[in-house]
């Protein structure tokens, strides 16, 4: 499919895409959102590609929302378009891993989506902020729930009432971000994370990233149930056999994803 706001490449078993507004620093505004819900609906059916990676320019990985496009809307518009709400459950929809590959700022919306992903690979020179106050506004992709789970609510209110932007070391730091690499490895480092990913089961990844995320949306002992169930679910695949087989003989384990 042809876009304009974002570059998508497929390489192996791994869908990179970029975000490509760089006079607007990857400001995220409709179309851009629309696009990148169609490339990681794409990547998500397409058999071949078993890891996915969200980056941006070595400049931004996205510098929010876009304020042009915003400015002039009425509550009345916000609420029956329900701005962005599509987009975000979109993402979020996504059953394959994301890989986020911040360099540059990620800040309001582009801080949110970055945290929509699985994880964060920072260059070391990222900035991370929910800057919005600063507009008048609170987040509205998710900073307020993401961020505080993510770094605790002192931090996050700290970030969230000042506006201030948190450098690469402080995410890291702070459990924000995985890694942090120096700028120029950013995209090596993220592929080679992608492709470590892709040689695994791609059912137990999809399973992985489905018990991690019931961490945030469920009680500790349920979340414990139900990681469990995909343990014991897993025994009835091929690919737990293979794995096991495989250690036991010391070899490399082949999957074939059944
Ligand atoms: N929306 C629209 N355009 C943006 C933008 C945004 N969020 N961020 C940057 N741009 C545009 C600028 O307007 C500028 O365009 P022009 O050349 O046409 O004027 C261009 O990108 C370059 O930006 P700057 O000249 O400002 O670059 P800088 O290096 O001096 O500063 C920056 C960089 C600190 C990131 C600064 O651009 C900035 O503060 N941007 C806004 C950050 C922000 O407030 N984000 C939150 C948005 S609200 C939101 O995201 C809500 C939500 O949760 C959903």
């Amino acid at each position: 499919m042809a876009y304009e706001t974002i570059i998508v490449e497929v390489e192996d078993h791994v869908a990179t895409i970029k975000l490509n507004r760089p006079d607007a620093l990857n400001a995220l505004n409709s179309q851009l959102m629309r696009e990148l819900s169609d490339a990681l609906r794409d990547a998500d059916g397409n058999e071949k590609v078993r890891c996915i990676i969200l980056t941006g320019s070595a400049k931004a990985f996205a510098a929010g929302a876009d304020i042009k496009e915003m400015s002039d809307k009425s509550f009345v518009d916000m609420f029956l378009s329900d701005y962005f709400g599509k987009e975000h459950d979109a993402v979020t929809r996504v059953r394959k891993p994301i890989i986020a590959a911040v360099a540059g700022y990620a800040l309001g919306g582009g801080c949110e989506l970055a945290m929509m992903c699985d994880f964060i690979i920072a260059a070391d020179n990222a900035k991370f902020g929910q800057p919005e106050i600063n507009l008048g506004v609170v987040a509205g992709i998710g900073g307020t729930q993401r961020l505080t789970r993510f770094v605790g609510k002192s931090k996050a209110m700290d970030m969230h009432l000042t506006g201030r932007f948190m450098d690469a070391e402080e995410a890291e730091r702070s459990g924000l971000v995985s890694r942090v690499v120096p700028a120029k490895q950013l995209m090596a480092e993220a592929e080679a994370a992608a492709n470590k990913i892709a040689e695994k089961s791609r059912m137990t990844a999809m399973a992985v990233k489905e018990s991690v995320n019931r961490a945030f949306e469920t009680t500790m002992s349920e979340g414990i149930l139900f990681e469990r169930r995909m343990f014991h679910a897993m025994f009835a695949t091929e690919d737990q056999n293979e794995g096991m087989e495989a250690f036991l003989e010391k070899r490399t384990a082949q999957f074939r994803d059944k």
